[in-house]
């Protein structure tokens, strides 16, 4: 039997195409449901996957829709919606366009799913998954953001090519935004146990940490025409498993703390629990002076996004 009933993603580009097909074929939902607003595109993917079942053995319905009242009953969303930046348009002008996007879209879930746990996927993530809190009005429990998982990822797959280790031995976490000031935790970090500190020279783990921090422009460079999504959705996959699942999987999230970090007013990059209920706990972690440091500049860079922010409607 399905874990859950309806999971619903918004966005049927690259990044919720590919998250709507891990999903499917790891069998968590009853159904699951692509929605944008290009016509064809959404119905086109979800049939395309829908067909791969009898080959793939999964029971999920997968559909497609225009619609944000196919919101209805969704018991997870995932919202990928957005726009990538485009040239001549600055950060501002990428955060107020992404953020009209994500207003109507929280207040369709708002309305249609009112119980359902959301994460928020649209760059720049730490503001945009405060942004969609504060419209929809949910508890912060129920809105977080995918960054660290991601972005450990890419810091686990360099680490375990330079040691020749399997990628999945190596745990390691980040805290701060996700982007150029994240703050991975290399105290924490470690290949089965194992400190990393103890296997890899200072410099190579600097170069390591460098090329993490610039992990999704690299892929932007290769691409040309767009971002990353299989390591992406990956990502998403594996926070919506934890929250269908109830697994209460210990991962770095973007969430709202309530005091942990000294914090309470707006969403950053910290480890947390995630569980059927959404955020079960944010977990506070020691850091080091310099590790403090530069997440407090990441805050400062949320904080100074957030303030584009404040002067735009939460309504209608
Ligand atoms: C990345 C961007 C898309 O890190 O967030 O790939």
């Amino acid at each position: 039997m399905a874990a859950v009933g309806r999971i619903v993603v918004l966005g049927a580009g690259f990044v919720g195409g590919t998250l709507a097909q891990r999903l499917a074929e790891s069998d968590l939902a009853e159904e699951v449901c692509l929605v944008d607003i290009v016509d064809g595109l959404p119905q086109g993917k979800a049939l395309d996957i829908q067909e791969s079942a009898p080959i793939l053995e999964f029971s999920t319905r997968v559909t497609g829709s225009t619609s944000l009242g196919a919101l209805a009953g969704a018991d997870i969303v995932v919202e990928t919606a957005g726009l990538a930046r485009k040239p001549g348009m600055s950060r501002s002008d990428l955060l107020e366009k992404n953020a009209g996007i994500l207003r109507t879209h929280a207040l369709a879930v708002r309305e249609h799913a009112p119980k359902s746990v959301v994460l928020v996927v649209t760059n720049p993530v730490d503001v945009m998954a405060h942004w969609f809190r504060e419209v929809s009005g949910f508890p912060a429990a129920r809105v977080f953001g995918e960054s660290g998982t991601l972005d450990t990822a890419r810091f686990r797959t360099f680490v375990a090519a330079e040691l020749h280790v399997a990628p999945r031995d190596v745990t390691g976490f980040v805290l701060g935004t996700h982007g150029d000031t994240m703050v991975p935790l290399l105290s924490l970090t470690s290949v089965g146990g194992v400190p990393l500190a103890q296997l890899i020279s200072a410099d190579r783990l600097r170069a390591i940490v460098d090329r993490t921090r610039k992990g999704g422009g690299e892929i932007v460079e290769l691409l040309k025409t767009g971002s990353a999504f299989y390591a992406p959705s990956a990502s998403q996959a594996e926070l919506v498993k934890s929250v269908a699942l109830n697994e209460h999987r210990l991962l770095p999230i973007t969430a709202q703390p309530s005091g942990e970090y000294g914090l309470r007013d707006l969403y950053i990059g910290v480890p947390a629990l995630i569980g059927r209920s959404g955020v079960e706990r944010v977990v506070e972690v020691p850091v080091t002076a310099e590790e403090r440091a530069a997440f407090d500049a990441s805050v400062a860079a949320v904080r100074t996004d957030l303030a584009v922010l404040s002067r735009l409607p939460r309504t209608g």
